[in-house]
Order: structure tokens, then C-alpha cells, then sequence
């Protein structure tokens, strides 16, 4: 089975999906909208294909997307994770990849969907904070959660601090709903994910 990789920047959950245990599956590409993000280098430094599309020279999202879209099925990918994936997405490339389209946000949602998590989270005085794996619909940060690990929140946990608590459970959900997700064992029910029969 194919997994594509989408990234912006530093790809450290592309590289904890990559070093992951996977089975029959392998990560065929890693594609990145930043053609410096620095995880393009560390998956090409490992034999991975790369491809590097910078959303800057299209004349819109629909173009872009449209773009993506044809550098993302050359590979016939079984599964699209975002990871670090920093462009807000057309409904024409959600539908596109209905329910074989991942992404990883740095909250708990329902809570604190969009930018500036950690910060948004220690603001508003919450005791824990933590992550979320889900399939992506057209609404940000929305659809069937897949996965979540929460951690605490400290009193002295400055926005830094508690991103780099969170994104260990990261590196430890993210591989994980891949596996899951690709093995069949989870099936979508509405808005909820539950264990395939
Ligand atoms: C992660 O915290 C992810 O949840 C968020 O952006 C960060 C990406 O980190 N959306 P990396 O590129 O995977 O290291």
C-alpha cells in the first residue's frame, strides 16, 4: 500500500511515519507546497520521491490544488496524510480523497481549532491539551477524529514548552492511526470512528 506524505516545513511527523513499523505499507512520496522545507531534504537523503510544488506560482487555491492533486495520484496512494501541511484545502481535493485523507492538529478539537494552539490553550487556562488524528473534510480542522493523546498542561508551560510535550504523543498517535487506518480496522460512522466489525 502506498501512503503520500504532504509537509511545509520540518516533517517530524513525516519522519516518525516513515521510521514507523508500517507492514504492507510504505510511504511512496513526501510532497511539500515549501520547496526549502527541511523535511524534502531528510526523505530524498533516504531514497523517498520528493516533489516539492510551491503553492506561490499557481494563480489560485483551485490551481494549486488541481496541481497537487496530479503530482499526489502519480503515485496511487492508498492513503494522504498531512503532516505539518500548512495550506487550507479546496472542498474539490477533500472530495477528492474522501476518507483516505489524514491530518494531525495540535489540540484536543472540537477545541481550539486553526493557528496558535499551545497558546490558545494556556490562555484559556485548560489543565490538559494534547492532539488529534482525523479524516479531513472541506471544514478545517473538522471531521471523523481517528486518534487523540492528551497531556497536561503545567503552570510555568510557556507556548514552546507545551508543543514540545504535545508533539511527542505526536510521533506516537500519528504513526499509529496509519497503521490503523491502512489495516482496515477502523470504519466511519457519521462523525465518529469506530473499530471495524
Ligand atoms: C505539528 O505540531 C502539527 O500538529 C502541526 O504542525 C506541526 C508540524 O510539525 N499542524 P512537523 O512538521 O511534523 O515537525
Amino acid at each position: 500500500k502506498n501512503i503520500v506524505i504532504l509537509i511545509s516545513g520540518r516533517g517530524s511527523n513525516m519522519q516518525a511515519i516513515v521510521e514507523a513499523e508500517l507492514g504492507d505499507a510504505r510511504v511512496a512520496a513526501v510532497i511539500a507546497n515549501r520547496p526549502d522545507a527541511a523535511g524534502l531534504a531528510w526523505a530524498a537523503e533516504r531514497g523517498i520521491a520528493t516533489v516539492a510544488l510551491d503553492h506561490k506560482a499557481y494563480a489560485d487555491r483551485l490551481a494549486f490544488d488541481r496541481a497537487l492533486m496530479a503530482a499526489i495520484d502519480d503515485f496511487a496512494p492508498d492513503l494522504v496524510v498531512l503532516a505539518g501541511f500548512m495550506r487550507i484545502l479546496t472542498a474539490e481535493f477533500t472530495a477528492h480523497y474522501r476518507d483516505r485523507l489524514l491530518n494531525i492538529h495540535p489540540s484536543l478539537l472540537p477545541s481550539f481549532p486553526g493557528l496558535d494552539t499551545h497558546r490558545r490553550a494556556i490562555e484559556a487556562g485548560c489543565k490538559l491539551a494534547g492532539c488529534t488524528v482525523h479524516f479531513v473534510t472541506a471544514e478545517l480542522d473538522h471531521g471523523p477524529i481517528v486518534a487523540q493523546a492528551a497531556v497536561p498542561v503545567l503552570d510555568q508551560d510557556d507556548p514552546a514548552s507545551l508543543a514540545a510535550r504535545v508533539l511527542k504523543e505526536e510521533h506516537r498517535i500519528y504513526p499509529a492511526a496509519v497503521r490503523d487506518v491502512l489495516a482496515g480496522r477502523l470504519r466511519i460512522d457519521g462523525l465518529r470512528v469506530v473499530a471495524s466489525a
